[in-house]
């Protein structure tokens, strides 16, 4: 990708700039024709343009791949109607749709005036460029009512971001109804399917896919944050073109951990748009006289080789741009968390005893989890109270943090701050604290309520406990959970017409504690849980380093949660625990070793109770501890290629490969066998083909007798290895030789 950008004519056009044709040499990533009104972006073999058409709207042109330059971008020009039912405005792909002027699909936004007027049309009035980013200014044929599009383009990593800001430059307020932060509009044609991913607790991240027809698909939380039911990504793709490993594929992800919606469109005119940003439901938000609006970021990308590429081009986007520290952050470590092992039973002689046995496996970082602060003994009691359980930690956590650092482990800790139970000092204190509407009952779930972190009072005092606990303990890491989802998003501390605002102010105080938590404590490290992956997206992802996918360990029930979740998520932030057998949830059992190739393939860790592990399972866990520890930079930093997926059959496998080349590890599962039924030969990708790799088994399973082979060869015929009977599984690396 060059890099280089050309020296640009700049004219000045109301205070932005105008560009004229700079279809030179280099390739800048935005380009601008002045003649045609039109923009071609460039981001990896994305392109994306777009124009002002003779009406002065904005008209989506293209998305898709790579172009040669602005000169293949064609100027705007606005589709006819469709006999009278169906207008211009509505059959023209518009870029950023107000409603108003016969537009009948999804808006982009939508107002209220204060004279009640509801028509929003809006027009092109300047732009400007700097570097990777571009801002276009439209405004209401009328009003003044502005929106800034935003673009900013990441050339290397294939993305284009988008989002807008909404700001009312008239002396009245007016009722923002919806609030989109992009539509993205598909080459107009059918064959597409749309790919996304729903769930519930303890089954998130499961695929779905269906033919995109006339009509919608919606995506979406109305739970006030990110939820399990639905994760704001989506892929699509050509139904009949599209494979793993090649073919047209879209893509997005939001980043808002509120509630949102996608909306994918399509008109019986072939052609789809893509509609995401703040849900509409319940939103309403007023925006008084000089008052604006952001509204969250919208991730985009194209590639024309599969719906692989899809989620390589994600998690190195997240990787490099999204997460705390990028590229330089540190790899997570092994962590011992004895949830599953204990649940509240949390104790200064307890979890000392169990760090001692982690330590000895090999990790990295030990975290009690629920349990050791208030009154907690069950979950009815104590959320809200974050002063150490004085019966279960007499000396404070001094002694466990001590002893922790002792045995060479860093020290974590569960915290749910959002949350509250009715009996709890806090609640006590502070009853009008707790979401709700006055005078009508108050929902629990698990016994708890949300506090109203739209309220500055409760934002502050969440962000000084959190602040205090870990200024007064040697803390690296917090498990930052939220068990509920929202019943009764009252707030009467506001007036009425305010109250709705409570959708993006809470979002906005949550992100804000987040990050003057990691300000003024810049060595902390903070999970994302959400009673398991009810909140993941790339908006707290700004402000965690890691994520709990799920409160399901069982290690076949992952291996399908896993390769959802990889779709839209990186491995190298997703924490896998092994646990103990029968599973909790569906009573399987499950060989050890097979657990921890499951939990390889993310971020390792072990929650199994050790005081019941025997002498032979901590020896085997110990190998594979330290098998994990060579192999975790190419798991967490690299390619991911799914050789097989667990839910095609009775077998999958999962290979990663180091950004350069030289490493890459390959996974392989049985789940059941069936009698005469060889385990499918495993034909790697992503290899360089003239390359030499020595490779390593970690066991006697693989069959090929060769040590060393070609790129062609592993790629061609492939590593066979032998897997017998049910759960069985294995690993091994391969290293390039120079
Ligand atoms: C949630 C988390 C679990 C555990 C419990 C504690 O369910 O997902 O991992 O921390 O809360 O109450």
């Amino acid at each position: 990708m060059l890099k280089t950008r050309t020296i640009r004519l700049v004219l000045l056009v109301s205070g932005f700039f105008a560009l004229g044709d700079c279809n030179a040499l280099a390739q800048p990533s935005i380009q601008y024709s002045a003649d045609r009104k039109v923009w071609l972006l460039q981001a990896g073999e994305q392109s994306y343009a777009f124009g002002v058409n003779e009406r002065g709207e904005l008209q989506s042109l293209f998305w898709g791949g790579r172009l040669q330059g602005i000169a293949d971008v064609a100027e705007a020009k606005s589709l006819p109607e469709r006999a009278s039912f169906d207008l211009s405005t509505t059959t023209t792909p518009q870029e950023y749709p107000g409603w108003g002027a016969g537009l009948y699909t999804e808006p982009a936004l939508k107002v209220t005036f204060s004279n009640g007027n509801r028509d929003l049309v809006l027009h092109y009035v300047s732009h400007k460029i700097e570097g990777d980013e571009l801002q276009v200014l439209v405004r209401d044929i009328s009003e003044p009512i502005f929106v800034e599009l935003h673009y900013r383009v990441y050339p290397d990593q294939g993305i284009i971001a988008r989002w807008s800001v909404i700001e009312n430059r008239s002396d009245q307020p007016v009722v923002l109804e919806s609030a989109a932060a992009a539509s993205w509009s598909l080459p107009p044609g059918n064959g597409y399917e749309a790919h996304w991913l729903t769930g519930h607790w303890a089954e998130e991240w499961q695929q779905q896919a269906a033919p995109v027809e006339p009509g919608s698909i919606v995506m979406e939380s109305r739970r006030g944050s990110t939820s399990h039911q639905a994760n704001p990504w989506f892929e699509i793709d050509r139904q009949q073109e599209t494979t793993e490993a090649s073919g047209p594929a879209w893509f997005g992800e939001l980043g808002w951990s509120g509630s949102w919606r996608i909306t994918v469109e399509t008109s019986s005119f072939q052609q789809t748009r893509i509609t995401g940003g703040y849900n509409p439901f319940d939103f309403g938000y007023k925006l008084d006289a000089g008052a604006h609006l952001q509204t969250p970021i919208f991730y985009a990308g194209y590639t024309g080789r599969g719906r692989g590429e899809v989620s390589r081009l994600l998690h190195r986007f997240q990787q490099e741009e999204i997460l705390p520290g990028g590229d330089k952050a540190r790899l997570r470590p092994v962590l011992y968390n004895s949830w599953e092992a204990t649940e509240f039973n949390v104790d200064e002689a307890g979890q000392t005893a169990l760090a001692e046995k982690a330590a000895a496996l090999g990790a990295e970082r030990f975290v009690i989890d629920d349990g050791w602060f208030g009154q907690r003994k069950t979950d009815n009691a104590g959320l809200g109270d974050w002063y150490v359980n004085p019966q279960k930690f007499p000396h404070g956590l001094k002694p466990v943090i001590d002893r922790v650092h002792a045995l060479g482990m860093d020290f974590g800790i569960w915290v749910e701050p959002e949350m509250v139970n009715p009996d709890s000092d806090l609640y006590r204190r502070h009853p009008d604290w707790a979401m709700n509407f006055p005078g009508r009952p108050r929902t629990e779930g698990r016994n708890q309520l949300l506090l109203n972190l739209a309220r500055k009072d409760v934002a502050e005092y969440v962000f000084s406990f959190l602040d205090k606990l870990v200024t007064e303990n040697d803390i690296s890491f917090l498990k930052w959970d939220y068990n509920r989802n929202w019943a009764d998003p009252g707030w009467d501390a506001v007036p009425v017409d305010e109250q709705k605002k409570i959708y993006v102010q809470y979002v906005a105080n949550l992100y804000d504690i987040l990050a003057r938590l990691r300000a003024k404590h810049p060595g902390l490290e903070i999970e994302s849980c959400s009673g398991g992956g009810g909140r993941v997206d790339l908006g707290i992802l700004r402000y965690t380093d890691e994520v709990w996918p799920s409160d399901n360990t069982d290690a076949l029930d992952r291996l399908v949660l896993q390769d959802g979740f990889t779709r839209a998520y990186s491995p190298g932030i997703m924490m896998a625990w092994v646990t103990d057998v029968p599973n909790f949830l569906d009573r399987r059992t499950v060989p050890l070793k097979f657990r921890f190739l499951v939990a390889m393939n993310g971020s390792l860790g072990i929650g199994g109770n050790l005081n019941h592990w025997t002498a032979q399972e901590m020896q085997e866990a110990t190998e594979m501890v330290t098998y994990y520890k060579s192999i975790r930079p190419v798991v967490q930093r690299g390619e991911l290629y799914r050789l097989l997926s667990p839910e095609e059959g009775s077998a999958s496998a999962s290979e990663y490969v180091a950004r350069d080349g030289s490493k890459a590890v390959v996974f392989a599962f049985l789940h059941s066998q069936r009698f005469g039924a060889p385990f499918p030969v495993l034909r790697l990708q992503g290899l360089q083909p003239n390359a030499h790799y020595r490779i390593h088994t970690m066991d006697d399973k693989l069959q090929q007798p060769q040590s060393e082979l070609s790129g062609d060869a592993l790629m061609h015929q492939g590593l066979v290895f032998q897997l017998t009977g049910d759960y069985d599984s294995s690993s091994v690396t391969l290293e390039r030789l120079p």
